[in-house]
């Protein structure tokens, strides 16, 4: 499974590239916002922090200009994939942009027959948003399954799923138990999956026991 993180922070996009378990970065309008800088510097920096796939998104909402700004997004790098709405003219787009061989992630999805549909438009990726799914009393991680499921039963679909809108490290376990292939993370939840008290508790016990060794395991000489 691979693991983007879901910012426009780059601080806190280097931070985890250092990880070495970064695969790419996912953005939307209201990081950027949150970044109070200009799109293209951001988004150009993170192409250069992160090898892997950045998404970029559209801000137009008709076919010609979802198409004009997805051409202009593209060639900020060649890992930039063009992010576009699930709408009809957001699937118009992805059709035009992916038979240009623009690789297009398409978002804010929240149902199957939603997903089949960017994935006939023949979209790089489809993203579920399972957390504002849940937000609004609905089940997320079935959506997601039924997904999934669908995606699996009919393989010449080559688009993948995209885990989108994750709340907590639960959200990510259960997208790997179904076999989606991504997962976009907050940086918070990403730190998390790193995270269990019996691992700090046990390596303190650890250091205590190997101090009273006296041993060092770098010898000079
Ligand atoms: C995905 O690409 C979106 O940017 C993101 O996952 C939205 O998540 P949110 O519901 O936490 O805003």
């Amino acid at each position: 499974m691979e693991f983007f993180v879901d910012t426009a922070d780059t601080s806190e996009i280097r931070e985890l590239a250092a990880t070495g378990l970064l695969d790419g970065v996912t953005t939307n309008p209201s990081h950027v916002a949150k970044t109070g800088r200009d799109m293209f510097e951001v988004i150009h920096e993170i192409c250069e922090l992160v090898a892997g796939p950045v998404s970029a998104e559209v801000a137009a909402t008709d076919h010609d200009g979802i198409v004009a700004e997805g051409r202009v997004l593209a060639g900020i790098a060649d890992n930039v994939v063009v992010k576009a709405p699930l709408t009809t003219e957001g699937l118009k787009a992805t059709r035009t942009l992916t038979d240009e061989g623009i690789p297009v992630n398409v978002t804010l999805c929240f149902s199957a027959a939603q997903a089949l549909l960017a994935a006939k438009a023949g979209a790089r990726y489809v993203s579920p948003f399972i957390g504002r799914l849940d937000d609004i009393g609905h089940d997320g991680v079935q959506v997601l399954a039924e997904i999934q499921r669908i995606f699996d039963a009919q393989p010449e679909l080559e688009t993948e799923v995209l885990v989108a809108s994750v709340r907590h490290t639960t959200h990510v376990t259960e997208a790997a138990k179904m076999g989606a292939p991504v997962a976009t993370l907050p940086p918070k939840v990403l730190w998390q999956m790193f995270q269990h008290p019996l691992t700090d508790k046990g390596l303190a016990a650890f250091l205590a026991d190997w101090e009273k060794t006296g041993q060092s395991i770098i010898r000079s000489g």
